[in-house]
């Protein structure tokens, strides 16, 4: 029941045009302004307000691609590896999650699994995104928001922020963790991947992208600790072509791809390597 999830999370979520708090009737979320937010038919409630925002995030076709890789479980070492760490990040167990840019919701969906009681809210600026997460898990809400504004989230209100490969906006992450609250962020390092960037002309990952990482995060956040996941996949052509259509190299190259995997052995080892870092907030 999707109004039963988005009931969860209200009282954690602020009106996007005043601030003040939501509340849910019917199929809407309101406030005392009367500022009225429909639930969309496939279970999401948009928050974007304003000028239609630039952000659309990724569309329909990437969001097919991403969920058929992660059905075919190549990601499930680092989904587990997601679970754990937001299972154990603080001494007791999470109540609430926030997943920021959570696409299908693959990685909530395995942290509310770990552990029993929590409540989850996705949060991505795509439609098609924000429609997949709604269906994600049951204990997880949905809501169309974009990373780089303000966030429609009251502060101090989570316990765990989760950002896989995914935007990061560390002054608002600090603003609505709740105190002792942790972020954990999946950032893929240079290895990831690696096989394929060249004979696809894909994207490759900047090998200063750690340290990028700290940066942002300095200032709001210490790290408390990281760890590598790196696994080897044997990836048929059809998950090369959907790991390569669900990324930031899905618009480049798209009309030859078939034919630049076509060569390639079938399956093709190719190297999973990101890392999962613990914030804690200054
Ligand atoms: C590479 S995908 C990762 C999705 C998911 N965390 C996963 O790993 O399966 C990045 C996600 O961030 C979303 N995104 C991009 N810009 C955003 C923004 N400004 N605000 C919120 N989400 C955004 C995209 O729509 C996309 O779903
Ligand atoms: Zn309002």
């Amino acid at each position: 029941m999707v109004e039963l999830q988005l009931a969860a999370i209200a009282p954690m979520l602020a009106c996007p045009e005043c601030g003040d708090i939501l509340a849910i009737r019917d199929r809407s979320l309101f406030c005392a302004q009367r500022h009225n937010f429909d639930i969309a038919r496939q279970g999401y409630v948009s928050l974007l307000t304003g000028a239609a925002t630039k952000m659309s995030g990724d569309t329909a076709a990437m969001l097919d691609a991403r969920a058929a890789f992660q059905d075919a479980r190549h990601f499930a070492p680092i989904a587990d590896a997601v679970a754990t760490t937001v299972g154990s990040a603080r001494q007791s167990p999470p109540r609430s999650i926030l997943e920021i840019g959570a696409g299908t919701g693959y990685y909530l969906a395995a942290a509310l699994d770990a552990i029993g009681e929590a409540t989850g809210t996705a949060l991505d600026v795509s439609k098609p995104a924000a429609r997949r997460a709604a269906r994600a898990h049951p204990r997880a809400a949905s809501i169309l928001a974009d990373a780089w504004r303000g966030l429609p989230i009251r502060s101090g209100q989570f316990d765990v922020v989760l950002s896989v490969f995914a935007p990061r906006n560390a002054e608002e992450i600090a603003r609505i963790l709740a105190p002792g609250g942790r972020f954990v962020v999946v950032t893929p390092t240079p290895r990831h991947l690696s096989e394929l960037i060249e004979p696809l002309s894909m994207i490759s990952v900047d090998a200063t992208k750690q340290d990028r990482l700290a940066e942002t995060l300095s200032g709001h956040f210490t790290e408390l600790d990281h760890t590598l996941i790196e696994y080897p996949m044997s990836l048929t052509h059809a998950d090369i072509s959907n790991v390569v259509a669900m990324g930031p190299s899905a618009h480049h190259a798209a009309d030859t791809r078939a034919t630049r995997i076509a060569p390639l052995p079938d399956p093709m080892p190719i190297t999973a390597s990101v890392t999962i870092s613990t914030y804690r907030k200054d």
